[in-house]
Protein backbone atom coordinates (compact mmCIF):
# COMPACT_ATOMS: atom_id res chain seq x y z
CA UNK A 1 0.00 0.00 0.00
CA UNK A 2 1.34 3.39 -1.04
CA UNK A 3 2.56 5.71 2.66
CA UNK A 4 0.58 8.31 2.96
CA UNK A 5 1.90 11.73 4.31
CA UNK A 6 -0.84 13.02 6.57
CA UNK A 7 -1.46 16.33 6.69
CA UNK A 8 -0.83 16.81 10.30
CA UNK A 9 2.62 15.38 9.74
CA UNK A 10 3.33 17.41 6.79
CA UNK A 11 2.26 20.64 8.35
CA UNK A 12 5.27 20.17 11.30
CA UNK A 13 7.90 19.12 8.62
CA UNK A 14 7.01 22.32 6.58
CA UNK A 15 7.68 24.70 9.41
CA UNK A 16 7.96 28.31 8.56
CA UNK A 17 7.56 27.42 4.62
CA UNK A 18 6.34 30.81 3.24
CA UNK A 19 8.63 33.14 1.41
CA UNK A 20 8.32 36.44 -0.70
CA UNK A 21 7.15 34.69 -3.86
CA UNK A 22 4.12 32.78 -5.08
CA UNK A 23 2.95 30.63 -2.40
CA UNK A 24 1.81 27.91 -4.45
CA UNK A 25 5.68 27.72 -5.84
CA UNK A 26 7.66 27.90 -1.92
CA UNK A 27 5.25 24.89 -0.65
CA UNK A 28 6.79 23.01 -3.89
CA UNK A 29 9.88 24.29 -2.91
CA UNK A 30 9.71 23.40 0.45
CA UNK A 31 8.41 19.72 -0.42
CA UNK A 32 11.02 19.23 -2.60
CA UNK A 33 13.71 19.92 -0.06
CA UNK A 34 11.98 17.70 2.54
CA UNK A 35 11.84 14.84 -0.24
CA UNK A 36 15.53 15.36 -1.41
CA UNK A 37 16.86 15.47 2.13
CA UNK A 38 15.21 12.50 3.06
CA UNK A 39 12.36 13.56 6.12
CA UNK A 40 9.54 12.66 3.27
CA UNK A 41 10.32 9.61 1.02
CA UNK A 42 9.47 8.73 -2.76
CA UNK A 43 6.62 6.75 -3.43
CA UNK A 44 4.50 8.39 -0.85
CA UNK A 45 1.46 9.83 -0.99
CA UNK A 46 1.63 13.91 -0.45
CA UNK A 47 -2.15 14.69 1.73
CA UNK A 48 -5.76 15.49 0.08
CA UNK A 49 -5.09 18.76 -1.55
CA UNK A 50 -8.57 19.90 0.56
CA UNK A 51 -7.17 18.45 3.25
CA UNK A 52 -3.89 20.00 3.00
CA UNK A 53 -5.50 23.85 2.38
CA UNK A 54 -7.49 23.94 5.63
CA UNK A 55 -4.44 22.88 7.19
CA UNK A 56 -2.19 25.31 5.92
CA UNK A 57 -4.97 27.93 5.96
CA UNK A 58 -4.27 28.52 2.30
CA UNK A 59 -6.75 28.28 -1.01
CA UNK A 60 -7.16 25.33 -2.33
CA UNK A 61 -5.64 26.65 -5.56
CA UNK A 62 -2.65 26.97 -4.00
CA UNK A 63 -2.09 23.26 -3.43
CA UNK A 64 -3.31 21.96 -6.38
CA UNK A 65 -0.76 24.40 -7.82
CA UNK A 66 2.11 23.29 -5.77
CA UNK A 67 1.49 20.03 -6.86
CA UNK A 68 1.13 20.79 -10.04
CA UNK A 69 4.64 22.13 -10.39
CA UNK A 70 6.13 19.43 -8.32
CA UNK A 71 4.72 17.07 -11.35
CA UNK A 72 5.53 19.54 -13.81
CA UNK A 73 9.07 18.97 -12.79
CA UNK A 74 8.88 15.60 -12.44
CA UNK A 75 9.09 15.29 -8.51
CA UNK A 76 5.42 14.18 -8.35
CA UNK A 77 3.19 11.26 -9.67
CA UNK A 78 -0.58 11.30 -9.99
CA UNK A 79 -1.88 7.49 -9.68
CA UNK A 80 -5.64 7.53 -10.34
CA UNK A 81 -7.14 6.86 -7.50
CA UNK A 82 -3.77 6.99 -5.51
CA UNK A 83 -3.68 10.87 -5.49
CA UNK A 84 -0.37 12.55 -6.05
CA UNK A 85 2.72 10.72 -4.62
CA UNK A 86 6.18 11.63 -4.85
CA UNK A 87 8.86 10.89 -6.81
CA UNK A 88 12.47 11.30 -8.68
CA UNK A 89 12.37 13.24 -11.71
CA UNK A 90 14.29 10.52 -13.81
CA UNK A 91 11.93 7.38 -12.35
CA UNK A 92 15.28 6.14 -11.08
CA UNK A 93 13.28 5.71 -7.76
CA UNK A 94 15.04 4.01 -4.92
CA UNK A 95 18.04 3.15 -7.23
CA UNK A 96 22.12 5.13 -6.92
CA UNK A 97 21.96 8.60 -8.02
CA UNK A 98 25.24 10.04 -9.11
CA UNK A 99 25.70 13.65 -8.33
CA UNK A 100 24.74 15.26 -11.36
CA UNK A 101 25.61 19.02 -12.27
CA UNK A 102 27.04 19.34 -9.00
CA UNK A 103 30.49 21.40 -9.15
CA UNK A 104 30.98 20.93 -5.46
CA UNK A 105 29.02 18.27 -3.10
CA UNK A 106 28.86 19.85 0.39
CA UNK A 107 25.85 17.78 1.36
CA UNK A 108 28.33 15.74 3.52
CA UNK A 109 30.65 16.65 5.51
CA UNK A 110 33.56 13.52 5.23
CA UNK A 111 37.25 14.18 5.09
CA UNK A 112 39.61 13.00 2.49
CA UNK A 113 41.16 9.20 2.86
CA UNK A 114 43.55 9.56 5.07
CA UNK A 115 47.30 9.53 3.15
CA UNK A 116 48.47 6.49 4.66
CA UNK A 117 45.37 4.40 3.92
CA UNK A 118 46.73 2.81 0.75
CA UNK A 119 49.59 0.86 2.87
CA UNK A 120 47.09 0.15 5.46
CA UNK A 121 45.19 -1.56 3.13
CA UNK A 122 48.35 -3.15 1.22
CA UNK A 123 49.44 -4.65 4.69
CA UNK A 124 46.00 -5.78 5.49
CA UNK A 125 46.13 -7.60 2.03
CA UNK A 126 49.56 -9.89 2.90
CA UNK A 127 47.57 -10.85 5.97
CA UNK A 128 44.55 -11.72 4.78
CA UNK A 129 45.57 -15.29 3.26
CA UNK A 130 46.22 -16.20 6.97
CA UNK A 131 42.55 -16.19 7.65
CA UNK A 132 41.41 -17.79 4.64
CA UNK A 133 40.72 -20.85 7.19
CA UNK A 134 38.15 -18.17 9.32
CA UNK A 135 34.58 -18.84 8.15
CA UNK A 136 34.64 -15.24 7.29
CA UNK A 137 31.15 -14.24 9.18
CA UNK A 138 33.00 -12.41 11.83
CA UNK A 139 29.97 -11.24 14.33
CA UNK A 140 32.09 -9.63 16.90
CA UNK A 141 35.30 -8.85 15.51
CA UNK A 142 38.91 -9.83 14.85
CA UNK A 143 40.74 -9.91 18.32
CA UNK A 144 43.10 -7.90 16.58
CA UNK A 145 41.56 -5.08 15.72
CA UNK A 146 39.49 -5.24 19.40
CA UNK A 147 42.45 -5.06 20.63
CA UNK A 148 43.90 -2.11 18.92
CA UNK A 149 40.54 -0.39 19.72
CA UNK A 150 40.59 -1.23 23.83
CA UNK A 151 43.92 0.34 23.30
CA UNK A 152 42.76 3.33 21.60
CA UNK A 153 40.40 4.02 24.52
CA UNK A 154 43.45 3.28 27.16
CA UNK A 155 45.36 5.87 25.49
CA UNK A 156 42.33 8.23 26.54
CA UNK A 157 42.50 7.14 30.00
CA UNK A 158 39.24 4.51 30.19
CA UNK A 159 40.15 1.04 31.25
CA UNK A 160 39.28 -1.06 28.20
CA UNK A 161 39.21 -4.90 27.56
CA UNK A 162 38.87 -6.03 24.03
CA UNK A 163 35.70 -8.08 25.73
CA UNK A 164 33.84 -4.90 25.39
CA UNK A 165 34.48 -4.13 21.99
CA UNK A 166 31.77 -5.14 19.25
CA UNK A 167 33.39 -4.15 15.78
CA UNK A 168 30.56 -2.87 13.66
CA UNK A 169 29.69 -1.84 9.69
CA UNK A 170 30.86 2.21 10.74
CA UNK A 171 28.87 3.74 13.32
CA UNK A 172 25.76 4.02 11.73
CA UNK A 173 25.46 0.14 11.63
CA UNK A 174 26.29 0.17 15.77
CA UNK A 175 23.61 2.98 16.29
CA UNK A 176 20.84 0.70 14.80
CA UNK A 177 22.10 -2.37 16.14
CA UNK A 178 21.64 -0.64 19.60
CA UNK A 179 18.43 0.62 18.78
CA UNK A 180 17.34 -2.26 17.95
CA UNK A 181 18.80 -3.98 21.14
CA UNK A 182 18.20 -1.25 23.74
CA UNK A 183 14.84 0.76 23.04
CA UNK A 184 11.34 -0.82 23.39
CA UNK A 185 8.67 0.71 21.91
CA UNK A 186 6.52 4.05 23.08
CA UNK A 187 9.75 4.49 25.42
CA UNK A 188 11.31 8.56 24.78
CA UNK A 189 14.86 9.11 23.41
CA UNK A 190 16.54 12.60 24.42
CA UNK A 191 18.37 13.73 21.86
CA UNK A 192 20.50 17.05 21.28
CA UNK A 193 19.44 19.53 18.97
CA UNK A 194 20.07 20.07 16.37
CA UNK A 195 21.93 16.24 15.89
CA UNK A 196 23.20 14.06 13.30
CA UNK A 197 20.50 13.38 11.08
CA UNK A 198 20.82 9.64 10.45
CA UNK A 199 20.38 9.69 14.06
CA UNK A 200 17.04 11.01 13.51
CA UNK A 201 16.24 8.38 10.58
CA UNK A 202 17.35 5.83 13.08
CA UNK A 203 15.21 6.72 16.46
CA UNK A 204 12.24 8.20 14.08
CA UNK A 205 12.31 4.64 12.50
CA UNK A 206 11.68 2.73 15.56
CA UNK A 207 8.77 4.67 16.26
CA UNK A 208 10.66 6.71 19.54
CA UNK A 209 9.23 9.85 20.76
CA UNK A 210 11.88 12.35 21.04
CA UNK A 211 12.59 15.07 23.32
CA UNK A 212 15.28 17.81 22.66
CA UNK A 213 18.16 19.31 24.37
CA UNK A 214 19.19 22.90 22.68
CA UNK A 215 22.77 22.56 21.65
CA UNK A 216 24.67 25.40 20.74
CA UNK A 217 28.10 27.28 20.09
CA UNK A 218 27.95 28.15 23.83
CA UNK A 219 27.19 24.02 24.85
CA UNK A 220 24.67 22.06 26.03
CA UNK A 221 21.26 23.73 28.06
CA UNK A 222 22.41 20.81 30.80
CA UNK A 223 19.66 22.23 32.97
CA UNK A 224 17.19 21.72 30.61
CA UNK A 225 18.95 17.98 29.90
CA UNK A 226 18.61 17.27 33.99
CA UNK A 227 14.68 18.34 33.59
CA UNK A 228 14.00 16.74 30.26
CA UNK A 229 15.69 13.17 32.02
CA UNK A 230 13.56 13.91 35.66
CA UNK A 231 10.07 14.60 34.27
CA UNK A 232 10.21 12.10 30.96
CA UNK A 233 12.47 9.13 31.89
CA UNK A 234 13.92 8.53 28.38
CA UNK A 235 14.95 5.25 28.23
CA UNK A 236 17.87 6.09 26.04
CA UNK A 237 20.01 9.54 25.40
CA UNK A 238 21.99 9.86 22.56
CA UNK A 239 24.70 12.62 22.95
CA UNK A 240 28.34 13.35 21.07
CA UNK A 241 30.32 15.43 23.68
CA UNK A 242 33.12 15.85 21.17
CA UNK A 243 32.91 17.99 18.69
CA UNK A 244 29.32 17.30 18.00
CA UNK A 245 27.73 17.34 14.53
CA UNK A 246 26.57 19.93 13.41
CA UNK A 247 28.14 22.01 16.22
CA UNK A 248 31.07 21.55 16.45
CA UNK A 249 30.81 22.10 20.50
CA UNK A 250 32.34 20.18 23.23
CA UNK A 251 31.08 19.71 26.09
CA UNK A 252 32.92 20.44 29.30
CA UNK A 253 33.85 18.23 31.77
CA UNK A 254 31.78 18.89 34.48
CA UNK A 255 28.59 18.81 32.25
CA UNK A 256 29.83 15.57 31.39
CA UNK A 257 29.63 14.58 34.85
CA UNK A 258 26.53 16.17 35.63
CA UNK A 259 24.37 14.56 32.87
CA UNK A 260 26.27 10.91 33.36
CA UNK A 261 24.98 11.28 37.18
CA UNK A 262 21.31 13.05 36.27
CA UNK A 263 21.24 9.79 33.57
CA UNK A 264 22.53 6.70 36.00
CA UNK A 265 19.58 8.41 38.44
CA UNK A 266 17.03 8.75 35.80
CA UNK A 267 18.19 5.00 34.33
CA UNK A 268 18.86 6.33 31.13
CA UNK A 269 21.44 4.64 29.17
CA UNK A 270 23.42 7.33 27.36
CA UNK A 271 24.26 6.64 23.93
CA UNK A 272 27.86 8.44 23.28
CA UNK A 273 29.23 8.81 19.74
CA UNK A 274 32.40 9.46 19.61
CA UNK A 275 32.36 9.50 15.85
CA UNK A 276 33.75 13.07 15.82
CA UNK A 277 35.61 12.43 18.85
CA UNK A 278 39.04 12.51 17.03
CA UNK A 279 38.66 15.73 14.70
CA UNK A 280 40.42 18.10 17.57
CA UNK A 281 41.97 21.29 15.83
CA UNK A 282 43.48 22.98 19.14
CA UNK A 283 41.41 21.75 22.35
CA UNK A 284 43.08 19.09 24.16
CA UNK A 285 41.85 15.78 25.24
CA UNK A 286 38.94 15.29 27.30
CA UNK A 287 37.83 12.59 29.61
CA UNK A 288 35.64 10.16 27.40
CA UNK A 289 31.79 10.37 28.57
CA UNK A 290 31.83 6.59 30.31
CA UNK A 291 34.60 7.55 31.93
CA UNK A 292 31.45 9.14 34.20
CA UNK A 293 29.78 5.93 34.67
CA UNK A 294 29.34 2.70 33.90
CA UNK A 295 26.21 3.23 32.53
CA UNK A 296 27.64 4.79 28.91
CA UNK A 297 27.57 2.90 25.67
CA UNK A 298 30.00 4.40 23.35
CA UNK A 299 30.11 4.19 19.71
CA UNK A 300 33.00 5.28 17.20
CA UNK A 301 33.96 5.25 13.41
CA UNK A 302 37.04 5.23 11.50
CA UNK A 303 34.86 7.11 8.81
CA UNK A 304 35.67 10.50 9.57
CA UNK A 305 39.77 10.05 10.84
CA UNK A 306 40.58 7.84 8.37
CA UNK A 307 38.14 7.18 5.39
CA UNK A 308 34.27 7.31 5.20
CA UNK A 309 34.67 3.89 2.75
CA UNK A 310 36.45 1.98 5.48
CA UNK A 311 33.04 1.10 6.83
CA UNK A 312 34.62 -0.08 10.06
CA UNK A 313 33.25 0.82 13.61
CA UNK A 314 32.37 -0.35 17.35
CA UNK A 315 30.13 -0.35 20.59
CA UNK A 316 32.36 -0.49 23.77
CA UNK A 317 29.95 -1.25 26.39
CA UNK A 318 29.44 -3.65 29.00
CA UNK A 319 29.64 -7.39 27.87
CA UNK A 320 25.93 -8.40 29.03
CA UNK A 321 24.74 -5.17 26.32
CA UNK A 322 27.17 -6.76 23.99
CA UNK A 323 25.68 -10.26 24.28
CA UNK A 324 22.39 -8.75 23.89
CA UNK A 325 23.20 -6.67 20.81
CA UNK A 326 25.25 -9.95 19.69
CA UNK A 327 21.83 -12.25 19.89
CA UNK A 328 20.28 -9.77 17.63
CA UNK A 329 22.45 -9.25 14.84
CA UNK A 330 22.08 -12.19 12.73
CA UNK A 331 19.33 -10.53 11.86
CA UNK A 332 20.55 -7.20 10.84
CA UNK A 333 23.79 -8.64 9.16
CA UNK A 334 26.31 -11.50 9.22
CA UNK A 335 29.24 -9.82 10.18
CA UNK A 336 32.01 -7.22 9.58
CA UNK A 337 34.62 -8.30 6.33
CA UNK A 338 37.96 -8.81 7.48
CA UNK A 339 40.18 -7.05 5.03
CA UNK A 340 38.63 -3.73 6.37
CA UNK A 341 39.34 -4.84 9.73
CA UNK A 342 42.93 -5.51 9.17
CA UNK A 343 43.31 -2.10 7.39
CA UNK A 344 41.24 -0.45 10.42
CA UNK A 345 43.59 -2.57 12.95
CA UNK A 346 46.69 -1.00 10.97
CA UNK A 347 45.36 2.26 10.84
CA UNK A 348 44.70 2.49 14.94
CA UNK A 349 48.20 1.14 15.76
CA UNK A 350 49.33 4.45 14.29
CA UNK A 351 46.20 6.42 15.39
CA UNK A 352 48.33 9.37 16.36
CA UNK A 353 49.93 10.13 13.00
CA UNK A 354 46.95 9.92 11.72
CA UNK A 355 45.16 12.09 14.30
CA UNK A 356 47.70 14.43 13.77
CA UNK A 357 47.20 14.59 10.01
CA UNK A 358 43.36 15.20 10.15
CA UNK A 359 44.10 17.77 12.80
CA UNK A 360 46.41 19.89 10.52
CA UNK A 361 44.05 19.50 7.50
CA UNK A 362 40.81 20.34 9.30
CA UNK A 363 42.73 23.53 10.75
CA UNK A 364 43.51 24.28 7.49
CA UNK A 365 39.86 24.33 6.35
CA UNK A 366 38.54 26.01 9.31
CA UNK A 367 40.95 28.61 8.81
CA UNK A 368 40.21 28.98 4.95
CA UNK A 369 36.57 28.63 5.35
CA UNK A 370 36.55 31.65 7.97
CA UNK A 371 38.35 33.47 5.93
CA UNK A 372 36.44 32.87 3.14
CA UNK A 373 32.78 33.59 5.12
CA UNK A 374 34.16 37.33 6.70
CA UNK A 375 35.13 38.79 3.41
CA UNK A 376 32.54 37.48 0.93
CA UNK A 377 29.16 36.59 3.54
CA UNK A 378 30.37 39.03 6.31
CA UNK A 379 26.81 39.57 7.17
CA UNK A 380 27.04 36.11 8.91
CA UNK A 381 28.26 35.59 12.25
CA UNK A 382 31.13 32.45 12.20
CA UNK A 383 30.67 30.88 15.90
CA UNK A 384 34.23 29.75 16.88
CA UNK A 385 34.79 25.97 17.16
CA UNK A 386 38.17 24.03 18.20
CA UNK A 387 37.55 20.91 16.03
CA UNK A 388 34.71 18.69 14.30
CA UNK A 389 33.91 19.14 10.18
CA UNK A 390 31.77 22.10 9.75
CA UNK A 391 30.47 25.40 10.83
CA UNK A 392 26.99 25.83 11.75
CA UNK A 393 25.98 28.83 10.79
CA UNK A 394 23.10 31.52 11.60
CA UNK A 395 21.79 32.71 8.51
CA UNK A 396 20.24 35.40 9.49
CA UNK A 397 16.97 35.88 7.82
CA UNK A 398 17.80 33.77 4.85
CA UNK A 399 15.46 30.69 4.71
CA UNK A 400 18.39 27.87 4.37
CA UNK A 401 15.53 26.13 2.47
CA UNK A 402 15.75 28.54 -0.12
CA UNK A 403 19.20 29.02 -0.57
CA UNK A 404 19.58 25.06 -0.87
CA UNK A 405 17.81 25.20 -4.26
CA UNK A 406 19.58 28.74 -5.16
CA UNK A 407 22.93 26.91 -4.35
CA UNK A 408 22.11 23.87 -6.50
CA UNK A 409 21.41 26.13 -9.57
CA UNK A 410 24.81 27.24 -9.23
CA UNK A 411 26.70 23.87 -8.65
CA UNK A 412 26.82 23.66 -5.11
CA UNK A 413 25.62 21.20 -2.90
CA UNK A 414 24.50 21.71 0.40
CA UNK A 415 21.88 20.98 3.48
CA UNK A 416 18.96 22.73 5.24
CA UNK A 417 18.84 23.29 8.79
CA UNK A 418 15.98 21.98 9.38
CA UNK A 419 17.05 18.57 8.47
CA UNK A 420 19.54 18.72 11.88
CA UNK A 421 16.50 19.54 13.92
CA UNK A 422 12.98 18.18 14.63
CA UNK A 423 9.84 19.52 13.40
CA UNK A 424 10.91 22.06 11.23
CA UNK A 425 13.47 23.80 13.47
CA UNK A 426 16.85 25.67 11.81
CA UNK A 427 15.47 27.28 8.56
CA UNK A 428 17.91 29.81 9.54
CA UNK A 429 21.03 27.75 9.87
CA UNK A 430 23.63 26.26 7.89
CA UNK A 431 25.61 23.80 8.38
CA UNK A 432 28.78 24.41 6.09
CA UNK A 433 31.48 21.70 6.22
CA UNK A 434 35.07 22.65 6.28
CA UNK A 435 36.69 19.58 5.85
CA UNK A 436 37.58 19.76 2.05
CA UNK A 437 40.48 20.90 0.00
CA UNK A 438 40.96 24.86 -0.60
CA UNK A 439 40.01 25.12 -3.83
CA UNK A 440 36.53 23.32 -3.09
CA UNK A 441 35.74 25.68 -0.55
CA UNK A 442 37.11 28.53 -2.28
CA UNK A 443 34.42 27.80 -4.97
CA UNK A 444 31.47 26.43 -2.91
CA UNK A 445 31.68 30.03 -1.26
CA UNK A 446 31.78 31.71 -4.56
CA UNK A 447 28.48 29.76 -5.22
CA UNK A 448 26.82 30.07 -2.01
CA UNK A 449 27.38 34.19 -2.87
CA UNK A 450 25.64 33.98 -6.14
CA UNK A 451 23.16 31.67 -4.42
CA UNK A 452 22.73 34.32 -1.53
CA UNK A 453 22.19 36.73 -3.78
CA UNK A 454 19.51 34.63 -6.25
CA UNK A 455 17.95 33.00 -3.17
CA UNK A 456 13.81 32.45 -4.32
CA UNK A 457 14.43 32.18 -7.89
CA UNK A 458 14.15 29.27 -10.49
CA UNK A 459 13.97 25.45 -8.94
CA UNK A 460 16.65 23.74 -9.37
CA UNK A 461 16.49 19.85 -10.56
CA UNK A 462 18.07 17.87 -7.82
CA UNK A 463 18.45 14.07 -7.13
CA UNK A 464 18.27 12.15 -3.01
CA UNK A 465 21.10 11.57 -1.12
CA UNK A 466 22.31 11.03 2.32
CA UNK A 467 23.16 13.35 4.55
CA UNK A 468 26.67 12.58 6.14
C1 LIG B 1 27.92 11.81 14.45
C2 LIG B 1 27.97 10.72 13.45
N1 LIG B 1 27.65 9.48 13.83
C3 LIG B 1 27.69 8.45 12.96
C4 LIG B 1 28.04 8.66 11.66
C5 LIG B 1 28.06 7.49 10.73
O1 LIG B 1 29.33 6.96 10.75
P1 LIG B 1 29.78 5.74 9.84
O2 LIG B 1 30.16 6.31 8.53
O3 LIG B 1 30.92 5.13 10.58
O4 LIG B 1 28.61 4.81 9.74
C6 LIG B 1 28.37 9.94 11.21
C7 LIG B 1 28.72 10.15 9.82
O5 LIG B 1 28.66 11.24 9.34
C8 LIG B 1 28.34 10.99 12.14
O6 LIG B 1 28.64 12.24 11.78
Amino acid sequence: MTPLITARRLLRDLGDWRGSGAAYQALADRIRILLLDGRLSTGSRLPAERELSQMLDVSRTTVAGAYALLRELGFAVSVRGSGTTLALPDGRRGSYQPEEGLAVDFTKATPPAYPGLEAAYREAMDRLPGYFGHPGFDLVGLPELREAISAHFERRGLPTSPEQILVTVGAQHALNLLAGALYTPGDRILVEHPTYPHALDTFTAAGARLLAVPVGPDGWDISEAETLLRRSSPSLAYLMPDFQNPTGSSMPEADREQLSRAASREGTTLIIDETTAGLDIERGPRQPMAAFGSGAVTIGSMGKIAWGGLRIGWIRGPRDLLARVLRRRPSVDLGTPLLEQLTAAALLRQEDALLAFRSRQLRQGRDHLAALLRKELPQWELPRVQGGLSFWLPAGETSTSSLVLAARNEGLGIVAGPRFGIDGAFERYLRLPFCYPQEDLTDAVAMLRRAMMRVGEAPARVPLQAVI
